[in-house]
């Protein structure tokens, strides 16, 4: 949508910035660049600005402004409760999450590990599920954070995180979602959940990146990652990132509009694509196909074609997807979450992630429906004369 020549199809790596964001955001880089901190009249318009960001982002969570806390990100909102997630009292030796994180939930709990701390990470099954009669099993007197995300990166799958907070509520345990790839893609309301936190990152939705914000109910005790000057109640120190605020808050009225007309014109543009694919290559299928999974996303895996090759095809033809997550990328490890869902196959060596936006159009879906089945025609006679002379 950006530029012409790409069909852009990996909005869960990042979207492109509404038009609208942008305008919105101009002003507080160039003619309202106060400290939103200071106390003279020219700083009002500033801090306004951020108040406002905030109500748009909680009408859009259906929670309090009073709950959430601006950060630089998802991977900052995540480190910022699984971090201090030791100092927990009274309990505070082990917390339990899955295995199909995003890596921004994995590393910082292999770091709790690596400081003591017990970490259960949780299978799921083929189709990208998890058991929660396991996960509350796996909780146990001294855990102090169940963290589970609210849509998986890679293949879409939600995990029923409004359940799973209403068994950690009963069992006196605090319950952390990254919901970055949910927020903006499905109606929330977070006021009628016991969900205690929450983390969303502006660059999936149409706002801009490096800024994000972290949900705390106000029924949680919280006590901030990064200390400094006060900012956000004392919540998370720096000086506001203002103009990438307000692009979030604008982002966010903008998803809540989008989800309210209620036209899903992402999902039929996905759901098209999808089943043309199916149709129209043998040996295809859709992983977590048996989970409900958010609207945009398809993780697609087919026989016989290593999705780095496939990857490098389908650029040349100037389609922008990916193998799994982004910060895979360029790595030559299979994506830990296929993996998990399969563990005997080799669907993670196999597999391609489209995902789409509000900022595709049909056109592309046609091209993109005509594009791919080439690709992997194509890759597949590249391999077959390889498979006959293996086997002569
Ligand atoms: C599920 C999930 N969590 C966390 C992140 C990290 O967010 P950010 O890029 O804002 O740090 C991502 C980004 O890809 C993600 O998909």
């Amino acid at each position: 949508m950006t530029d012409q020549q790409f069909i852009y199809l990996d909005n869960n790596a990042t979207t492109p910035l509404d038009p609208a964001v942008i305008e919105e955001m101009l002003p507080f880089l160039t003619k309202f660049y106060s400290n939103p901190s200071s106390g003279y009249g020219f700083a009002a318009r500033a801090r306004k600005a951020v108040d406002l960001a905030r109500e748009q982002l909680a009408a859009q969570l259906g929670c309090e402004p009073s709950e959430i806390v601006f950060t630089s990100g998802g991977t900052e909102s995540n480190n910022a409760v699984i971090h201090p997630a030791l100092q927990f009292e009274p309990r505070g030796k082990h917390v339990v999450t899955s295995a199909v994180e995003h890596s921004a939930v994995l590393r910082p709990c292999q770091d709790l590990e690596k400081r003591g701390c017990g970490v259960t990470f949780l299978s799921v099954d083929q189709n990208g599920n998890v058991d929660v009669g396991e996960l509350e099993a796996a909780i146990r007197p001294e855990t102090a954070l169940v963290s589970m995300m609210w849509a998986n990166n890679e293949t879409g799958v939600l995990f029923p995180v409004e359940k799973i907070a209403e068994i950690c509520r009963r069992k006196g345990v605090l319950f952390h979602t990254d919901a970055v790839q949910a927020v903006g893609k499905i109606p929330m309301r977070l006021r009628d959940t016991a969900i205690n936190f929450l983390s969303l990152s502006a660059h999936k939705f149409h706002g801009p990146k490096g800024v994000g914000a972290l949900y705390v109910s106000r029924r949680t005790r919280f006590s901030p990652l990064i200390a400094g000057g006060g900012q956000e109640n004392g919540r998370r120190g720096g000086t506001e990132n203002v103009a990438s605020i307000v692009g979030l808050g604008k982002a966010a009225d903008l998803a809540l509009k989008y989800l309210a007309e209620g036209k899903g014109s992402v999902r039929s543009m996905r759901d098209r694509f999808e089943k043309a694919i199916l149709e129209s290559v043998s040996g295809a299928s859709v992983n977590g196909s048996g989970a409900p999974r958010i609207p945009n996303t398809s993780s697609l895996s087919f026989e016989e074609i290593e999705s780095s090759a496939a990857l490098l095809l389908l650029d040349r033809h100037r389609i922008c997807c990916s193998a799994g997550s982004a910060c895979r990328t360029g790595s030559q490890e299979a994506s830990h979450v296929l993996r998990a869902m399969n563990p005997n196959g080799d669907g993670a060596r196999r597999s391609l992630r489209f995902s789409f936006s509000r900022f595709n159009t049909e056109r592309e879906i046609d091209r993109a429906i005509e594009i791919v089945p080439k690709a992997i025609e194509k890759l597949r006679q590249i391999a077959a004369p390889q498979t006959v002379a293996a086997a002569t």
